[in-house]
């Protein structure tokens, strides 16, 4: 994977935003559904399949493990008729924290999985216990050493009562995918309700499985011998919608976005209404937003999960809040370590404290650019909405953390007015 480490967006600061842009597919919902086509004994087809080196880093794991992967604008076509590989080598793992959604289905398609601990965005230890008890009492034999996962089910996985003990959204995406063709049912309760979740169940049942409560907090899966490959569009990304929407606020403009779902972003839709913004949301996937004075201070954010506020949306919402008028408190309980962002958002000249999982931001009147470098995708994103409010010009590093989660960035900012691009 070329690291796209040595570019840099130049943004000069202060520009309303106002136009109409187009929300790409979701990431965290194209991720698991490359993982899911391993299961269809076939060609499946995904629509909207965003443009993003996660989904590319995704398409490389497919095609080491047997599937043919081609992409043709945003549809991307996965073939797994004959997948013959079970290892998915380290340097492929490294390049996300999601590769860990292949377990499932490798142990569903494959029997056996081996696989080394994922890597991805440093927020915190992220473990992966959830997904390997949940497994295990599937019938999955799973021996860690050497910082890989041996995992095989010799006589295939069974149904089994799950109950976990935090909705977790990977660990409720490796359970759909192990289950949906282990012999009899199970049960998974305390799910992860993520509309990912729903996109993925919705997949799965296109190909044969049989699936019961996608997005409440208790699914019921009942196996089924074999899946068919099934054509797909993926639901547009909630989070990518979200930061566009913190761009146009933080500059006091106005947009018009399209192909989104509001219905997914309701946990953050109010605190942008409360902190003064105004919102209209039309049919066929079009809302309307305009900020076209100073916001005022947001209530406290809390994150939680679906349909909660998104820790996805925490960073950005951060650098919103760096110019809103008083002071606004975030409280990060999904990950434990989610501010790194937080020292640059400073250099950008905020006013924000931070202790364990609280942060305090404390509204300025003005920005001022700066040099500042990303250290995981929203906190890239963070800095990038920060720069667009800045007086002057901000160089922004890092970019190989942005491009994993947002299709060319600047591209579409620029589309909407704003004065960014990547050197
Ligand atoms: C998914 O990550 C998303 N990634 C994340 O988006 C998102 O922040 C997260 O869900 C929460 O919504 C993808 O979908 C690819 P979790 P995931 O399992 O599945 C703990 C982005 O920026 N946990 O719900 O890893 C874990 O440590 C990314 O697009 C365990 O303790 O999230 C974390 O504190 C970042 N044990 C919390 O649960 C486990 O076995 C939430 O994790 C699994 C998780």
């Amino acid at each position: 994977m070329i690291l796209n480490d040595r570019q840099k967006l130049i943004v000069n600061g202060g520009r309303r935003l106002e136009g109409e842009l187009r929300v790409h597919g979701a990431k965290n919902s194209a991720l698991p559904l490359l993982s899911a086509a391993v299961l269809a004994h076939g060609e499946t087809v995904l629509h909207n399949c965003p443009m993003l080196t996660d989904v590319d880093a995704a398409c490389r794991i497919l095609s080491h493990i047997g599937c043919k992967c081609r992409r043709s604008a945003d549809t991307v076509t996965v073939d797994a008729a004959n997948v013959f590989g079970s290892e998915i080598p380290d340097n492929l793992m490294r390049e996300m924290r999601s590769s860990i959604v292949f377990l499932g289905a490798m142990l569903g398609r494959m029997g056996r999985c081996k696989l080394s601990f994922p890597g991805g965005c440093e927020l915190g230890a992220r473990p992966i216990d959830l997904h390997i008890s949940a497994l295990r009492q599937m019938g999955a034999e799973i021996g860690e050493q050497h910082g890989f996962l041996e995992c095989s089910a010799p006589r295939g996985l069974h149904g089994a009562k799950l109950v976990l003990s935090f909705p977790s959204v990977g660990a409720t995406e490796n359970i759909l995918l192990a289950a949906v063709t282990a012999k009899g049912e199970t049960e998974i309760h305390n799910a992860a309700r993520e509309p990912e979740i729903v996109d993925l169940a919705d997949f799965l049942t296109k190909c044969g499985a049989r699936i019961k409560g996608a997005g409440e907090s208790v699914i019921i899966i009942d196996g089924v011998p074999r899946l068919e490959p099934c054509e797909h569009s993926v639901i547009p990304d909630r989070i990518a919608a979200g930061t566009y929407l913190c761009a146009a606020a933080i500059t006091h403009g106005e947009l018009i976005l399209t192909n989104c779902r509001p219905e997914h972003m309701t946990g953050f839709l109010q605190v942008l209404e409360a902190m003064g913004a105004r919102i209209y949301t039309y049919g066929g996937g079009k809302m309307y937003f305009t900020g076209k004075k100073r916001l005022s201070a947001s209530p406290t954010i809390r994150t939680m999960p679906y349909p909660g506020f998104p820790t996805d949306i925490q960073a950005p919402f951060t650098a919103l809040c760096s110019t809103a008028n008083g002071t606004s408190v975030f409280v990060e309980t999904i990950f434990e370590n989610r501010f790194r962002h937080i020292p640059e958002l400073v250099r950008l000249g905020a006013s924000v404290k931070t202790e364990g999982r609280v942060c305090v931001v404390e509204g300025v009147r003005q920005l001022s650019g700066a040099k500042v470098c990303a250290a995981e995708l929203r906190g890239g994103a963070a800095l990038v909405t920060a720069a667009l409010a800045a007086e002057g010009t901000s160089e922004i590093g890092g970019l190989q953390f942005i491009d994993r989660g947002y299709e060319s960035l600047e591209n579409a900012l620029r589309s909407i007015g704003a004065d960014v691009r990547r050197i």
